[in-house]
């Protein structure tokens, strides 16, 4: 059943919990990611990247998304990531999607609120706006060699804007940057958890954590404690696709151009992620 993504969070969050975000560029991985959440009965949330819901193609696929999101046996939700063109939120939006990350954590601050006014305007307000304060380094959608360029951590969130920021945007959920990178992290990822807290007594919204590929469950697992209650994933799923793949496609091939059984490791790779990840989240 698809759910509105705050909700979802805020239950998860009174249980100890917090949901973990996947970001889903084709539909073999959402359906993966669903059956994971349903097996486990949690419910689970699938990001859309913008490069994605920028082409007709990606809007097409937002759809299928809410059609999965609308017959799951678990609460879904279909969130646009990352978005700072109210265009590509608004098509995305009406293609299916009932969230957006309205960013503008690359802008100078009075902008940053007003990219997220300007959504909430557009949008409406049953559309569940998320918002970002702090900005993340590292590239959303491609990841480097954590050796030779691995992702240096940018700015911290300033605790002391938070609950203006909050206030004026009207965001339902709040994402920081506390150490976070999106991407591979260079060295050991280090969470600010003093910030974290600092940030979480300031504000009642759920928070939410990007680029959590990387860091060990161990750190994982406190996320709730410090109010949370939304974990994205992207690269650590792509990572166990592409090498399962890649592992998988010379047989396949020779087993007579076997496409049907190698989305099936691609299903396998991607479900083993998402549960391992809804166990760690769950408490
Ligand atoms: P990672 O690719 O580092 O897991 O980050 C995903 C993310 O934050 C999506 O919004």
């Amino acid at each position: 059943m698809r759910a509105r993504l705050d909700h979802l969070v805020t239950s998860a969050l009174q249980q100890g919990s917090a949901v973990p975000a996947f970001t889903c560029y084709d539909f073999t991985t959402a359906l993966a990611v669903v059956a994971a959440a349903e097996e486990s009965g949690r419910g689970v949330i699938l990001l859309v990247a913008p490069k994605t819901a920028a082409t007709p193609n990606g809007l097409r696929l937002i759809g299928a998304l809410r059609g999965l999101a609308d017959a799951a046996a678990v609460p879904v939700a279909v969130q646009l990531d990352h978005a700072s063109d109210l265009q590509v939120m608004a098509d995305a939006v009406a293609a299916g999607a009932d969230s957006v990350l309205a960013d503008g954590s690359s802008l100078p601050y009075e902008d940053n609120i007003a990219l997220v006014q300007a959504a909430r305007e557009l949008l409406g307000p049953d559309v569940v706006l998320e918002a970002e304060l702090g900005g993340l380094a590292g590239d959303e959608d491609r990841a480097f060699s954590a050796d030779q360029a691995g992702v240096a951590v940018a700015g911290l969130t300033d605790s002391a804007q938070v609950e203006e920021f909050v206030s004026r945007t009207g965001a339902e959920l709040l994402a920081v940057a506390v150490g976070n990178v999106h991407g591979k992290y260079k060295g050991e990822p280090q969470l600010r958890w003093d910030v974290l807290q600092d940030i979480a007594v300031r504000t009642h919204i759920p928070l939410v954590l990007h680029g959590a590929s990387g860091i060990p469950a161990e750190e994982l697992v406190k996320a709730a404690s410090m109010n949370v209650g939304k974990v994205n994933f992207n690269t650590e799923l792509r990572t166990g696709v592409l090498a399962t793949l890649e592992e998988q496609l010379p047989a396949h091939r020779s087993d007579g151009e076997n496409l049907q059984g190698l989305l099936g490791h691609w299903n396998q790779s991607a479900g083993s992620f998402a549960t391992t990840t809804l166990a760690t989240l769950t408490r």
